[in-house]
Order: structure tokens, then C-alpha cells, then sequence
């Protein structure tokens, strides 16, 4: 008899007789002759109750049954007597396939988020990371279903590269050399005996490849791991993280940011229209606004203005930053939520920043002074999306890139795209842990991916 998941059985509309479920159980409570016990597979935020009876054979060893083991159960989903579930199961076997001891750290009670980072190896066993993670699988799908819907292509861009697409050098670097007696030629190490013959590193972002592939195939998108070294230990960075990069040819700016503000809206709706159970958790137990945060960002047109506009807003009000406000800084996320959270009160792009802050591959303005980038700001994160209009111009680009000292040698493959054919083009990325974040009310990043990499730690 093939096992059945829990979610499924809860949603039946009548009894089933003879079902047999696998899982891990919660919880476990006894009356003079029989036993509830609540039992969870991860299918779904809910248990499934079993009352087993004491003339069950084999009831003698119920009592045996501890918080975290795992059963194989048989009986019949009835309509339960109780109140808070429909249904139940009348058990009429109950294997034991492994007793968890009293140690399990996962006894019931609530345990601190610190706590469960420290074993997050068994979190995804409590109901608020269990419903974190399906959340995040289910969020996943809609991504590569809504680019798919729009005629966009998945490239499978490089982990492994030579070019550090940023400029902020934030490297991993990837070698096979023996740190400890590495080959050195004037003092330094010769990558050519490396095992790419050049210094490689992880992919910071999978722009540069991604812009090949829209100016082939049209419309792409990438979605992908990508690590930064920055030692930076917020509770929004982390140094592994996963990455949603469109890249559309003969789009410009303004259709950029209309279709990062489309995303967005997109993928919360289908969030609140398909893991309502668990999005409810959250709502309930980790952020009471949630639900009207969320509902309001579907609903506002995010607001657009200049970065220096920005500037002006934020230099003229009278609350006061960690951090000091002038034309040319890079916006720290005090400014950012400041905008979207409280002045605005909805999502926010700001366009047109000063060059010498971006990267670059961003196009440049008339003004010579501002490139085409843009950032989308959402209360309680901050910059959720970062990108830009490329710079399609091959003049302009070698000149950008000689100020940012990048070698022209190295990505004459990059500037060979604006040798042939060259277009105006458009992309952006989109964090998914930070949009995890923003969609659950979680505010630790560490929370929301499976095995978080953050400086200093590397367990799991
Ligand atoms: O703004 P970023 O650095 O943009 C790029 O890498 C562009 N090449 C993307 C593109 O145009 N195709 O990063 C994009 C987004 C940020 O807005 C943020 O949401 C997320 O990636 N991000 C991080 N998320 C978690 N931890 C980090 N250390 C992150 N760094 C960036
Ligand atoms: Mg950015």
C-alpha cells in the first residue's frame, strides 16, 4: 500500500478507508484508554491526529513514542470527533521506524530564531521553517513560470568565471593552487599554472552572460546561485545567495522598471493566492502587518523619482541618519526604508544615480554625470532589485571601462556584443532571499535560506 501525504488526505471531501501515512511526531497525548497523537510529514503546515486505541495491538509500546520519532501508520481517515481538525485517522497499525530520544532539541516549545540557526540542520522539522522553505519552493515555480509565460528563455549562466561583473571586487577565488607554496613570478602568484591558466572566481551575478543570450535569444532570464565575498554582517547580506536576473533586448529603462514592478506584484498575488496556510503563520506569530504590507504593495504604483530627488527628500527631513546624507553617496538601507517605509509608504525606484557609484556596464545619461541604473526599494528590506539600462555603445563602454581599469583584453567578448549587432537592452536582479524576507515578515536573512553562509560560519 503506497503511503499518502498529509495534505492531500486533509483536503479529501469524504472518509477513506485503509490509508497508510509516513511521518515525524509532534506531539503525543494519553487518556486512560487511548492515545492522540499528532503526526507531521512535511507536506504541510497541519498534523494529521491518529487515535489509537488501547485494544490496538502493539499499544503497549504508544507509550514509548517521543517528540521527533518517525511511524508508518494504518487505518481509516474518519471525520474527527474533535474540534480544530475534520479529519482523523482510526488507527489500526502503528510501526515504529525509528524512537527519537528525549534529547531531541525540537521539543514542544517555542524556541528562539537564534536557537534554531545554531541547528539548522533540524529547523525545517518546526512549523515556521517547515512552511518557510515550501513557501520558498513554491515561490521558486512561479518564477520560472511567470517568464515562461512572457516568452523568456532560461540560461544556465557560469558559477565558475574570470570576470568580476560588479567592480566591487567582492571575490571568492577558485583554485587548485597549494596555498602554501604557491608559484610566484615577480613577487606574485602565476595564476597561468592554475587550473583555468587565469585567476577564476565565483560568479558575483550572471549579467554578462545573461546580456549574450538576450541579444540572441531575446528574452532571458538567469536564476542561480551567486556569492560575495563582502564582510558585511547584516541581517540582509549573506555571502551565498540566489539571484533572479532578466535581461530583455530593445528594452530600455522605463520598461525595466515596469516589469521589475510587475514581478514583483506577480509573485506576491500567487504567494497570497496558494500557500495561504502558511503565509498565515507568519501573518499570525512573526509579523502582524504582513497581510496589509503585502496587500498595499500589490495595490500602490511604486513610486519612481531620481536618485536626486532622493536626496533632496532625504536631506530635508528632520529625521537623523547613522550615516551622513550628500549628493553622491551610496544609499544605506537607514535611507532606503526611511523612503519606502515612511515617507512613501510603498515601493520605491530610484533612477539616474551618479556614475561613480555605479558599475560599469550602465548606460550613460545625457547629463554625462548619471548612468541609467535602477533600484527598487520595498519597506522592510530596502533594495530588493538592482539594475539597469545597459551601456549598447561601444565607444562609451571602453571608456567607462578604462576608468574602472578593467582590461579591455579580458572582456573582448563582453565588448564584442557591441561590435555586432548591437541593441539597446535592459536587465535587472532580484534577490530571492531578501524577497523571501519581504513576503514572509522574516527579518534575519539567515531565516530564510536552508544553510546560510555568513563570515565566520560555514557548519552544515
Ligand atoms: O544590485 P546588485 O549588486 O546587482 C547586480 O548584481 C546586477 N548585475 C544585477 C543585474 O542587473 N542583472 O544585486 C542585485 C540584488 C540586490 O538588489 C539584492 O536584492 C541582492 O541582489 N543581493 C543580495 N542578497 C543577499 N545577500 C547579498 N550579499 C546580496 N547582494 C545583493
Ligand atoms: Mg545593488
Amino acid at each position: 500500500m503506497k503511503r499518502q501525504k498529509i495534505d492531500k488526505l486533509l483536503n479529501s471531501d469524504e472518509p477513506i478507508n485503509n490509508i497508510r501515512i509516513k511521518g515525524w511526531i509532534r506531539t503525543r497525548r494519553d487518556s486512560k484508554t487511548f492515545s492522540f497523537i499528532e503526526v507531521n510529514d512535511g507536506s504541510c503546515l497541519k498534523n494529521m491526529q491518529l487515535v489509537v486505541d488501547e485494544s490496538m495491538p502493539g499499544y503497549d509500546n504508544i507509550k514509548k513514542l517521543t517528540t521527533g520519532s518517525a511511524v508508518a501508520v494504518q487505518g481509516d481517515l474518519v471525520a474527527s470527533k474533535g474540534g480544530g481538525q475534520k479529519w482523523e485517522i482510526q488507527t489500526r497499525k502503528l510501526e515504529i521506524i525509528s524512537l527519537a530520544p528525549e534529547n531531541f532539541p525540537l521539543q514542544k516549545k517555542r524556541h528562539s530564531d537564534a536557537f534554531l540557526r545554531t541547528i539548522a540542520h533540524l529547523r525545517p522539522r518546526t512549523n515556521k521553517y517547515g512552511a518557510i522553505f515550501r513557501i520558498r519552493s513554491e515561490i521558486a515555480f512561479a518564477v520560472h513560470h511567470f517568464f515562461r509565460d512572457r516568452g523568456f528563455r532560461y540560461v544556465h549562466t557560469p558559477v565558475i568565471t574570470g570576470s568580476d561583473c560588479e567592480g566591487a571586487g567582492e571575490l571568492f577565488r577558485v583554485t587548485t593552487l597549494d596555498p602554501s607554496k604557491p608559484h610566484l613570478s615577480d613577487g606574485k602568484v602565476d595564476f597561468s599554472n592554475d587550473f583555468f591558466g587565469s585567476e577564476s572566481n565565483l560568479t558575483v551575478s550572471g549579467q554578462l552572460s545573461a546580456e549574450m543570450f538576450a541579444l540572441s535569444l531575446g528574452d532571458v532570464y538567469t536564476f542561480g546561485p551567486t556569492f560575495r565575498a563582502e564582510n558585511s554582517n547584516t541581517s540582509r547580506h549573506v555571502a551565498e545567495f540566489w539571484m533572479i536576473e532578466p535581461e530583455m533586448a530593445f528594452c530600455d529603462l522605463i520598461g525595466n522598471m515596469d516589469f521589475g514592478e510587475i514581478m514583483i506584484k506577480h509573485l506576491i498575488r500567487f504567494v497570497l493566492e496558494n500557500c495561504l496556510e502558511d503565509l498565515t503563520l507568519f501573518a499570525k506569530f512573526v509579523d502582524k502587518t504582513l497581510m496589509k504590507t503585502l496587500e498595499n504593495i500589490v495595490s500602490s504604483d511604486f513610486e519612481r523619482l531620481p536618485y536626486r530627488s532622493a536626496i533632496d527628500v532625504l536631506s530635508k527631513t528632520k529625521r537623523k541618519f547613522d550615516y551622513k546624507v550628500e549628493y553622491g553617496i551610496d544609499l544605506q538601507s537607514e535611507h532606503e526604508r526611511f523612503l519606502t517605509e515612511h515617507y512613501f509608504k510603498k515601493p520605491v525606484i530610484l533612477y539616474d544615480y551618479p556614475k561613480t557609484i555605479k558599475p560599469f556596464y550602465m548606460r550613460l545619461n545625457d547629463d554625462n554625470q548619471t548612468v541609467g541604473a535602477m533600484d527598487i526599494l520595498v519597506p522592510r528590506i530596502g533594495e530588493l532589485i538592482g539594475g539597469s539600462q545597459r551601456e549598447e555603445r561601444l565607444p562609451m563602454l571602453e571608456k567607462r571601462m578604462e576608468e574602472a581599469g578593467l582590461s579591455k583584453e579580458e572582456y573582448w567578448w563582453y565588448l564584442d556584443s557591441r561590435r555586432f549587432g548591437t541593441v539597446p537592452h535592459s536587465g535587472f536582479g532580484l534577490g530571492f532571499e531578501r524577497l523571501l524576507m519581504l513576503i514572509t515578515g522574516v527579518t534575519n536573512i539567515r531565516d530564510v535560506i536552508p544553510f546560510p553562509r555568513t563570515p565566520g560560519n560555514i557548519s552544515f
